[in-house]
């Protein structure tokens, strides 16, 4: 699968999305209000993402995407950045061979030099473990900023041009290829637990006609029926991708009757 644009073509859709990208928000929050540390909210969330997965494995889901760590949480108190960081550890160390064996396949994207070597080796070899693994794609967004993919991408246009004495191509396929998530299709739903309803400069230019889902639910409280709720209210949407509804109406009549 390469990059495809829907500003470009449109996509085929199902009820079911092919790719769904969270920001899995609100663990401090879930923590604060049992009057726990923050903290115990991250551990709580890691078990939520397991349950996630799995259920988006039995509904054929092909990607998901999970913002783990943005950019801008290096601000947060250095105590919880290393409370992430060492789960960050424990998780990769335990997980790996579980995705591993349902047939997962894990990527990481975002500016990895900014962690430490165990880190970056971590994530090499479970890259490497999975990368032949087809029954969905789990990438894990750690230090990762959409403005910094798009600029990251722009840099090695820049750069490719540069080495072969050509002009830079500046073209949405030419830049989407050097995104981050060149491998992945573009997200078709994207959900945020916590209340909050704002990007937080997650994947900016990926999410351009992605169907957005807001919950209050807390991110430890993301079950298998919360995960249902969203791809129901997604199934209902009319996805235009800039036609009229019945521009979309009679597309889907021609596709049913052949
Ligand atoms: C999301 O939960 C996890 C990370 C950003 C790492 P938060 O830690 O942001 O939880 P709230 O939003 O403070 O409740
Ligand atoms: C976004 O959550 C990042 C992750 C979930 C990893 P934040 O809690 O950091 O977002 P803001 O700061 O409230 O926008
Ligand atoms: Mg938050």
């Amino acid at each position: 699968m390469t990059y495809t644009s829907s500003t470009v073509r449109v996509p085929d859709v199902a009820a079911v999305p092919r790719h769904i990208a969270i920001i899995m928000d609100g663990n401090g929050r879930w923590a604060t209000q049992r009057r726990l540390p923050r903290v115990a909210g991250h551990t709580r969330g890691v078990d939520a993402v397991r349950s996630v997965v799995e259920s988006c494995v039995e509904r054929g889901v092909e990607y998901v995407t999970l913002f783990a760590f943005s950019s801008e949480n290096w601000r947060r108190p250095t105590d919880e950045v290393s409370f992430l960081m060492r789960l960050f550890v424990t998780a990769l160390e335990r997980e790996v061979a579980r995705l591993h064996a349902n047939g997962i396949r894990l990527r990481v994207v975002g500016d990895l030099s900014m962690f430490n070597e165990r880190i970056q080796d971590l994530i090499r070899r479970a890259e490497t473990k999975t990368a032949r693994n087809t029954r969905l794609t789990l990438t894990i967004a750690a230090n990762y900023g959409g403005r910094w993919d798009i600029l990251q991408a722009t840099r090695k246009l820049v750069e490719e041009a540069a080495a072969t004495g050509q002009p830079v191509p500046v073209t949405e396929d030419a830049l989407s290829q050097h995104l981050a998530m060149a491998y992945a299709p573009e997200p078709d739903l994207f959900i945020r637990t916590g209340g909050e309803q704002r990007v937080s400069n997650f994947l900016l230019w990926q999410l351009a006609y992605a169907e957005f889902y807001f919950t209050d639910t807390f991110w430890p409280d993301f079950d298998a029926e919360a995960l249902s709720r969203a791809i129901a209210s997604y199934a209902e949407r009319e996805r235009r991708f800039g036609r009229t509804s019945a521009q979309v109406v009679a597309q889907n009549a021609d596709s049913l009757s052949c």
